[in-house]
C-alpha cells in the first residue's frame, strides 16, 4: 500500500529506511511479546494503577490492569462489578481475536482471520482484510503518540489510526534506554486504549469506531502494527473556530455541553479528561466529536475530609471547592472537565457576535462555566434554552404578529450564480456573503442594514438550526431560473 506523507522535510529514502526500520521494528515486537507471553501470563500479569489511568508501565500490560485503568475504582460504581467484567471481557475478546497484517510498509495488512465483529448498534466492523482495502490514504496529523490519515473505504472517507513510529513518544521512550520493541508496544496499547473505551463510550459527540485491527498474538511474526479506522473529521484550532458564524459557534458550544454531561454520568463513571486541548476534537460535518481518548480516566481522587476536594487551576487562580463524599471527592472530574471546556471552548465562542437578545442567556452561561457554578446536566438546559429560543426565531423580539409587508421586489424562481458576491463578516461561505436568516424578513433586514447589499438569494437549503441560507448580493445583473431559489432586490 501506498500511504502519502503529508510531511514534506522527510525524504523519500529517509522515508524508505523508516519503513524498512518500521516492518523490522514491529515484526520484532510481536515476535519478542508473543514468544514471552503465553495468555494467561498476560491475564495474571498486574502491575501498578495510576489515579488517572494515564501512566504506562515497565511490563506489557494485563488485560486486568487495562481494565482497571479504564473503570478506575471498582469498589466505587454502581452495578461496577458488572461493567468490570464486561469491560474485561469485551477487552479480552479485543486481545484474542486480533487479526494478523503484513509486511512491507507499516500499513500493509494480510488477512488471515476473518471473525466479523459488530459495534453496539449492529454496525459491522471493519476488520484488518477491510482495512487493507482502504485507498487514497495520504497524512493528516498526528500528536504526541499516533499517526492519523485520511482514506476511503467502498467510497466512504475514513481516518486511520496508527502508531507514529516517528513519532515523540517512541523517540522519547527509545532515548530512555528501552527497545524500539518495548517502545512501540507501550503506544500501540494507547491505541488499544482507545478502541475499548470508544466503543464503550459511544456517543453522538465522541467520535465512532469503524473498525480495527490488532495483532493477534500467536500469528506468524510479521510486520504487523495496531490499526483503529474511525470516521473522518476535520480538525480545528482557535482560527478556524473564530472565524465561524456565531451559529456555529453555538453548535459547537452546544455540542461540548453536551458531552460533558454525558461523561460525567457513564455507565462506567464519571470521566475525567487528564489532557484537555481542542486538538483532542474534531468536527464531522460540523458536530464536535472527542477524537482522542487515551488520556481520559475514570476515577475521582480519593479522600478522607473535604480539605482535600478542591479543585485548583492555577494558571486561572482559581478554586473550587467540593465534598468529600464516600471517600471520593465527588464532581472532581466534572468540575475540572467543565471548567477546562469554558477555557477552551464556550466562554470565548459564545459572547461574540451573538444576537442582542440572546446575550442575558449567554451571559449566564459563560459565568457558570467560569465559576463552575452550575453543573453539566444544568448547562445543558441552559444551552437547550439557546438553542431553542435561536432556533425558534424568538430572539428577533418581534412583538404583535403583524402581516410584514415588504419593500423588497420578488422575483420568485430566480438566482444570480456567482454574480455580485461580496465578502462580509462571519459569512458561512468563503466567497461570498452567505448568511443564514430565520425567515425572509431577517434577511430584508439584514440587507437594509448593510449598504453594500442591493438584495438576497433566499434558497430552500437549511442549516443545522432549521434556518434558511442565504447569499447578499451587491448588485443584480443577469437573472437567471432557479426551482429553488427566490431573488428579492431591494427598494433604491
Ligand atoms: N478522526 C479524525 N479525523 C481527522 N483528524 C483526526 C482524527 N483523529 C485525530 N485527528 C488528528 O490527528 C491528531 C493526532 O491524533 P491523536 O490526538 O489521537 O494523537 P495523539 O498522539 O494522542 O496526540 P496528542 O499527543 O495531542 O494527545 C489530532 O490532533 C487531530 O488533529
Ligand atoms: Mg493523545
Amino acid at each position: 500500500m501506498n500511504w502519502k506523507r503529508g510531511r514534506h522535510r522527510r525524504s523519500s529514502s529517509a522515508d524508505n529506511v523508516w519503513y524498512v526500520a518500521g516492518s523490522c521494528i514491529v515484526f520484532f515486537l510481536l515476535g519478542n511479546l508473543l514468544m514471552f507471553q503465553t495468555y494467561h501470563g498476560f491475564v495474571e500479569n498486574r502491575g501498578e494503577r495510576s489515579m488517572h489511568g494515564d501512566s504506562l508501565q515497565d511490563h506489557p500490560i494485563s488485560i486486568k490492569d487495562l481494565t482497571g485503568k479504564l473503570l478506575g475504582r471498582p469498589l466505587m460504581i454502581k452495578y461496577q462489578l458488572d461493567q468490570y467484567s464486561v469491560f474485561e471481557s469485551r477487552l479480552r475478546k479485543l486481545m484474542e481475536n486480533t487479526q494478523d497484517s503484513g509486511r512491507g510498509d507499516i500499513f500493509t495488512h494480510h488477512l488471515s482471520t476473518t471473525e466479523t465483529k459488530f459495534d453496539k448498534n449492529g454496525n459491522r466492523l471493519l476488520n484488518c482484510g477491510d482495512i487493507d482495502n482502504i485507498t487514497d490514504k495520504e497524512y493528516i496529523a498526528s500528536g504526541w503518540t499516533k499517526a492519523v490519515y485520511k482514506g476511503i473505504y467502498k467510497g466512504s472517507p475514513v481516518a486511520v489510526k496508527t502508531v507514529d513510529i516517528r513519532g515523540q513518544d517512541v523517540g522519547s521512550c527509545v532515548e530512555q534506554g528501552r527497545t524500539v520493541e518495548d517502545c512501540y508496544w507501550k503506544a500501540a496499547q494507547k491505541i488499544i486504549n482507545e478502541i475499548v473505551i470508544l466503543q464503550g463510550i459511544p456517543h453522538d459527540n465522541i467520535i465512532k469506531v469503524i473498525g480495527f485491527c490488532v495483532p493477534k498474538k500467536d500469528a506468524d511474526k510479521d510486520g504487523r502494527t495496531v490499526v483503529m479506522v474511525t470516521e473522518l473529521g476535520e480538525t480545528i484550532d482557535l482560527i478556524k473556530l473564530l472565524q465561524m458564524s456565531w451559529e456555529d459557534r453555538l453548535r459547537i458550544s452546544h455540542d461540548v455541553t453536551n458531552l460533558m454531561e454525558f461523561l460525567a454520568n457513564t455507565p462506567y463513571g464519571s470521566v475525567s479528561m487528564n489532557d484537555y486541548r481542542r486538538q483532542q476534537f474534531v468536527l464531522v460535518n460540523g458536530q464536535l466529536k472527542l477524537s482522542d481518548v487515551d488520556d481520559v480516566g475514570f476515577d475521582e481522587p480519593s479522600c478522607i475530609n473535604d480539605n482535600e476536594c478542591t479543585v485548583v487551576f492555577s494558571s486561572s487562580n482559581f478554586t473550587k471547592h467540593l465534598s468529600c463524599i464516600g471517600g471520593y471527592c465527588l464532581g472532581y472530574n466534572e468540575h475540572r472537565n467543565l471548567f477546562n471546556t469554558g477555557r477552551h471552548f464556550t466562554t470565548f465562542l459564545l459572547p461574540h457576535g451573538a444576537p442582542l437578545l440572546l446575550k442575558p442567556h449567554i451571559e449566564q452561561v459563560v459565568n457558570a462555566y467560569s465559576n463552575l457554578t452550575l453543573n453539566s446536566g444544568l448547562l445543558v438546559d441552559k444551552m437547550n434554552t439557546i438553542v431553542n429560543l435561536y432556533k425558534s426565531g424568538n430572539y428577533l423580539n418581534r412583538t404583535a404578529p403583524e402581516q410584514h409587508k415588504t419593500e423588497f421586489l420578488k422575483h420568485t424562481r430566480s438566482d444570480l450564480p456567482g454574480q455580485h458576491d461580496y465578502r462580509c463578516r462571519f459569512s458561512m461561505s468563503g466567497v461570498g456573503c452567505t448568511v443564514s436568516v430565520f425567515d425572509q424578513r431577517e434577511a430584508e433586514d439584514i440587507c437594509k442594514i448593510d449598504p453594500e447589499c442591493k438584495g438576497f438569494v433566499i434558497t430552500d437549503q437549511t442549516t443545522w438550526a432549521g434556518r434558511k441560507i442565504v447569499h447578499l448580493k451587491n448588485g443584480i445583473g443577469k437573472i437567471s431560473t432557479n426551482e429553488n431559489t427566490d431573488l428579492l432586490i431591494k427598494p433604491s
